[in-house]
């Protein structure tokens, strides 16, 4: 019997096994979740898109936006967990610390792409804003995942977050649903969701009906010249999408 060989520890989807990249973490509490119900979190890279901090005080820091990080990313650097600041979904597969790396499961917890005082979240720009950041986050999770990796996403099911097509957008990208479960806070001990964006950055959302979606890379994808793997006709949907959000210069 090998006696190195550690025990295997899951939590949900999750196994100590895995290795795993978190992105647009808020106050850090799911990944320390994670990291405390594997007891080593050395399989495990957190990340956030805020900065880390430092002397001049600005709302783009973490300790600023979430002031309740501080005891969970103690307890991540005990455990050994790599955790990365200003990772954005647009260009993580490009990152100097992960454009080398691949992952067995990468998740996204409740993206969302911002508060606007003059948007309600059901007005198209904000639901096109939305889809652009989930769109973003499937391109370039596909260049991170392992072959046989997973890329999940938790979004909420009530109206208007529903009508963010998820599934859609991910055909979009090549991905394939392996499955989708139902998303419950209390099987996370010690998470706090966070809104986040500029407004109450800190506060909770209701999570009324949630769902995590598990999308592989699709076997069928096509071969296009720059390598990467896509549909045909879902590509350029995703295209318009995509440009349609950037024309809007928000
Ligand atoms: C509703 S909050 C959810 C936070 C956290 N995942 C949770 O479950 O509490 C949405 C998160 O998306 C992140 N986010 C927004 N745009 C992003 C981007 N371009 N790249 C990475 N994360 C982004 C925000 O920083 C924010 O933390």
């Amino acid at each position: 019997m090998n006696n190195n060989k550690k025990k295997e520890r899951w939590i949900q989807h999750y196994s100590s096994s895995h290795k795993i990249l978190l992105i647009g973490e808020g106050d850090f509490s799911f990944s320390a979740c994670l990291a405390k119900a594997f007891r080593n979190a050395a399989n495990m890279v957190a990340t956030c898109l805020h900065t880390k901090g430092g002397l001049l005080v600005v709302m783009e820091m973490l300790p600023v936006r979430h002031w309740t990080s501080t005891a969970h990313l103690q307890d991540l650097e005990k455990l050994g967990c790599l955790v990365l600041y200003e990772v954005d979904v647009h260009n993580m597969n490009e990152h100097p610390d992960l454009k080398q790396m691949k992952f067995d499961v990468i998740l996204f917890n409740f993206p969302h792409a911002g508060h606007y005082s003059w948007l309600h979240e059901r007005d198209s720009i904000l639901i096109r804003m939305h889809q652009d950041l989930i769109a973003a986050y499937f391109k370039t999770a596909k260049e991170m995942v392992q072959e046989e990796g997973e890329i999940h996403v938790t979004v909420r099911d009530d109206y208007p977050y529903n009508t963010w097509e998820v599934e859609k957008l991910a055909e979009c990208a090549g991905l394939q649903l392996k499955d989708k479960v139902e998303f419950r806070q209390e099987n996370y001990p010690g998470y706090h969701n966070k809104r986040g964006g500029n407004i109450n950055c800190n506060k909770k959302f209701p999570l009324k009906a949630c769902y995590t979606y598990k999308f592989t890379l699709k076997v069928s994808a096509v071969e296009i010249s720059d390598g990467s793997e896509v549909n045909d006709s879902a590509s350029s949907e995703l295209t318009s999408i995509i440009t349609t959000v950037e024309d809007l210069q928000i």
